[in-house]
Order: C-alpha cells, then sequence, then structure tokens
C-alpha cells in the first residue's frame, strides 16, 4: 500500500521530538508501508534537502539505540519531502494538492500538529481544495481545543468535512504498551473481574508524576496549565480504561461506548466539591536528584506572577452500580518527586483482623505504566525464618515486571498510533462524544480556578505537591500510595 503522510507542524517540537523517531523506527522495522512519503509542511524556506539534514541532526538527542546509522538514514530520507506552506494562504493548499494528486497514494494521512487554533483553518483549506477524499485520515493532536466550546466547533467544523471514522484523535497515552496490558489484564483475563467493584475496592489513585518542568513550552503551557494538558485527556483515559464496563467486542466503537459511559456517570461537580476536591499547585524552586531547580515563576515564556498549575489533585466518583461511593483520586504534576506513572487499585481490608499485621501497603495492585511497565501484588505473608512463632505479617510483593518478561525494547506510543493511523485502526484513538464529555467534566474547575484570586499552591520542586493533595485524601481516611 502506498501512503502520503502530510506533517503540518513539520518543523515543531513534535515532529523533531516524537514524530520522526516514531517513523523512523518503523521504517527501521520494516511495519512502515516502504511506497511512502513524509512531506513535512512549514513556513520557513527549506529544500527539501535542509529539511532531511536537519531532521538528521535531531537525531542527535534521541537514545543512541533508537539512531539511525548513515546509510540507515540516507535510506529513511528518501521517503522525506517538505513543503512550504503559509497555512492561511489557499494557494498553498492548491500547492499541495497538485503534489498529492500527482503521485495519486493509496492513503493519504494528514497530521495536524499544529496549534488547536489552526484546526479549523487546515481542515476548511483542505476541503476547499478537495483533499477531503475518502482515503483522506486526519489525526488532530492534543490538545483539541481550550474548553468545551472550542473543542465542540472543531469537532463541528471536522465531523463536516471528514466522516467521523476518517478522524484519529491521538491520545498518546493510550498507545502506551503498558495501557494496552491494562485491556489486556482487565479483559484477558476472568481473574480480577468478581473483585473489580466497590464491594472489594476502597479506592483508586491515578498519578501521572514528571520530574520535567515545564522546559521550552513556557508560552504553551501558560495558557494551558495541568487540568487541560494532562487531566482533560491522559488521566481521564486512564480512569475510563480501570473503570468501564467489559466492551462487547474490541471494535473500536465498542470500547470507545463504554469509556464514553464512564466519562458520563463522574460525578458532577459542586461548589462544595470544587472547594474541598479540586487542589491546584505551582512548582516553587527545589532540587530534584541533588539538582536545583528553578521556580516555575521564573521558567522563560512565564509570567513572574502566573497562576498556571502545574500540580493537579482531584477525587471524584463513577456514580454506577459498580463504583458507587468509591473514590477515584486522579494526580498529575511538574517537577515532582520521580518520574512516575501507576495506578494504585486499594482492595478493601480484611473484615476482621485475626494477626497483627501492618495493612497499610497490602491488598493492593499496583498497575505501573512509567518508566517500568508491570504489575505489582502487595500481599501479606509471613516470614519462613521466624524463629519464634509470631502472628505478625509483613507486606511482600509479587512482581510481573514485562521488561524482564519481554525485554526492554519497547515500541513507543507515537510509533504505534501512527501506524494504526495508516492501517484505518481507530481503537486506540478519541471519539468526538468522549472528548466532548472530558471537558464537559473539567470546565467547572477551568471556570472555578479562573475566578479564584487565591491561585495555586506553591510546592518545591522534588516533592509529591501541596500538603493539600494528601489532605484531601486524608479526609476519606486514606492515603497516597508513596504514603503508606
Ligand atoms: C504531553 C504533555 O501530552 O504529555 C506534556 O503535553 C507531558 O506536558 C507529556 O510532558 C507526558 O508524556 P509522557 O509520555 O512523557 O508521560
Amino acid at each position: 500500500m502506498s501512503f502520503d503522510l502530510v506533517l503540518f507542524g513539520g518543523t515543531g517540537d513534535l515532529a523533531w521530538r516524537k514524530l520522526m523517531p516514531a517513523l523512523f523506527q518503523s521504517f527501521r522495522h520494516g511495519t512502515l508501508p516502504a511506497s511512502g512519503r513524509i512531506i513535512g509542511v512549514g513556513r520557513d524556506n527549506h529544500s527539501p534537502e535542509q529539511y532531511r539534514a536537519l531532521i538528521q541532526s535531531r537525531f542527535d538527542k534521541v537514545e543512541l539505540a533508537k539512531r539511525p546509522s548513515e546509510d540507515e538514514f540516507a535510506r529513511f530520507a528518501a521517503l522525506l519531502d517538505f513543503i512550504r506552506m503559509d497555512l492561511s494562504k489557499p494557494d498553498d493548499y492548491a500547492r499541495l494538492a497538485i503534489s498529492l494528486r500527482e503521485r495519486n497514494a493509496d492513503c493519504v494521512v494528514m497530521y495536524v500538529a499544529t496549534a488547536p487554533g489552526l484546526f479549523i483553518t487546515v481542515c476548511e483549506q483542505l476541503a476547499t481544495v478537495g483533499l477531503n477524499t475518502a482515503n483522506t485520515r486526519v489525526v488532530l493532536e492534543k490538545p483539541l481545543g481550550h474548553d468545551l466550546a472550542s473543542n465542540r466547533a472543531i469537532n463541528a467544523t471536522v465531523r463536516g468535512i471528514f466522516a467521523e471514522k476518517q478522524v484519529f484523535r491521538i491520545d498518546h497515552y493510550l498507545g502506551k504498551p503498558a495501557v494496552q496490558n491494562l485491556f489486556a489484564l482487565r479483559f484477558g483475563n476472568a481473574l480480577f473481574e468478581p473483585l473489580w467493584r466497590r464491594e472489594h475496592i476502597a479506592n483508586i489513585q491515578i498519578t501521572i508524576a514528571e520530574e520535567l518542568g515545564v522546559e521550552k513550552r513556557g508560552a504553551f503551557y501558560e495558557t494551558t496549565g495541568a487540568l487541560r494538558d494532562m487531566v482533560q485527556n491522559h488521566a481521564l483515559q486512564l480512569l475510563c480504561a480501570i473503570g468501564m464496563e467489559p466492551p462487547i467486542n474490541s471494535h473500536a466503537d465498542a470500547i470507545r461506548d463504554e469509556k464514553l459511559k464512564v466519562l458520563r456517570s463522574l460525578k458532577p461537580w459542586t461548589p462544595a466539591s470544587l472547594a474541598s476536591d479540586a487542589i491546584r499547585g505551582q512548582y516553587a524552586a527545589g532540587s530534584i536528584s541533588g539538582n536545583s531547580m528553578a521556580a516555575y515563576r521564573t521558567e522563560s515564556g512565564v509570567d513572574p506572577h502566573s497562576n498556571t498549575e502545574t500540580f493537579v489533585a482531584l477525587r471524584t466518583e463513577i456514580s454506577n452500580w459498580r463504583w458507587a461511593g468509591v473514590p477515584f483520586y486522579i494526580r498529575t504534576g511538574k517537577r515532582l518527586a520521580s518520574r512516575d506513572a501507576r495506578i494504585v487499585v486499594n482492595f478493601h481490608p480484611t473484615p476482621h483482623a485475626i494477626f497483627n499485621s501492618h495493612i497499610g501497603a497490602a491488598n493492593r495492585l499496583v498497575i505501573n505504566l512509567q518508566p517500568r511497565d508491570g504489575l505489582e501484588l502487595h500481599l501479606l505473608a509471613q516470614g519462613q525464618n521466624n524463629r519464634r512463632s509470631s502472628q505478625t505479617l509483613a507486606p511482600v510483593q509479587l512482581d510481573l515486571d514485562f521488561d524482564k518478561r519481554f525485554g526492554t525494547e519497547r515500541v513507543g506510543a507515537y510509533e504505534r498510533l501512527l501506524l494504526d493511523v495508516i492501517d484505518g485502526r481507530l481503537n486506540l484513538f478519541v471519539r468526538s462524544d468522549e472528548q466532548e464529555e472530558a471537558w464537559r467534566w473539567v470546565e467547572p474547575v477551568l471556570d472555578n480556578w479562573a475566578n479564584d484570586s487565591q491561585g495555586p499552591r506553591m510546592y518545591a520542586s522534588g516533592t509529591w505537591g501541596p500538603s493539600a493533595s494528601s489532605a484531601m485524601i486524608a479526609r476519606d481516611g486514606y492515603c497516597w500510595a508513596e504514603e503508606s
């Protein structure tokens, strides 16, 4: 099959850091159809040769094992082309159309990795020059809009131009092998299903912690913040994966229907819950692994009085028969103590204790998403070397480390998702109604924070966020996993 992949934002950060390395890996492993062309689109006046040279130079920043040799790059470079475009100029789309029609590939992917403000323009212009034919697929990067209204406006335009099955809304967390393993754990094994409910589960904690700060994205982040950047999409998708009902089959819509139901069942916010169950924070100076870190307000592109949140902790519930009353805690932040994404499922303690034991860290399933993928089952056990009979139990852990089981090489999220686009598989992409529901749920929090002059709570870089996040969970009688 031949394909053309047009990359709007072809000289942007995402193209350098994620997309080109992912495309190269697919090329190296022979999974990218050989008769492909990758066309970078940007405003700069690069010749195709200059563009190739730029891409090659960016590979220096990629981990060693994933860098191409000279020879490999030369073969990969044969797929790369560049077209200079001003995305507001209709004539430039006409030039693109000529180039695409000349080649007449079986599949044309329009990857829109620009600022979300340009999504509508790009899609409308593509339609004007007739580039929305049935063999076209459009990929939209997050964030898709800034709030519910802008998200709806984008979706309405896109829906008028492309059929839903042509639209691939990316949430790269769904492409992570660990997230696919979560589906495998829940729906490929019957073991946990009877336990996966309010009768047995006390609370669920979703953490996406980063050590990184805002890096060079200060200006973008200022108008985005952690709630829009991480919660509206990645964290809520994880919540759906952990909380959804088993789908009737593995088709995209069957999965998306169930995720949508979770989003629709999220407990609506009230003034009281907005005050107690939505905590925002911002990193102050501190240190991580012995290195000093600057405060968010001193980062380049950031207002020195900024109230943008770099940390969020939320408490919610899924109001349905399976989950009623079970708290789900979501926490994400930058410059936290370690890079760590995991879901912790805390089961109820035994109804009656006959042993002396420290129960804090037992009765727990931990789903590690990164940096290592795997499962840990925390149980209580009697040590084997107790000389005296003792009834004190110790916490032990059954470890399923996927790196040890399957090897450390893992297919990157973008590599997997890009191939799914080319193959037309929608399972790991987000449908417009899911996205709108997620915006609808976060919007009261956004509005509340916009009108609250108190601003975010400061936390030192290298910690687990403001203490209010621990206080929030402590009110229910629980604590974050690392505190037990
Ligand atoms: C992106 C956010 O979607 O996800 C970034 O815009 C964040 O701010 C990144 O750093 C985290 O992704 P990962 O795969 O490194 O956990």
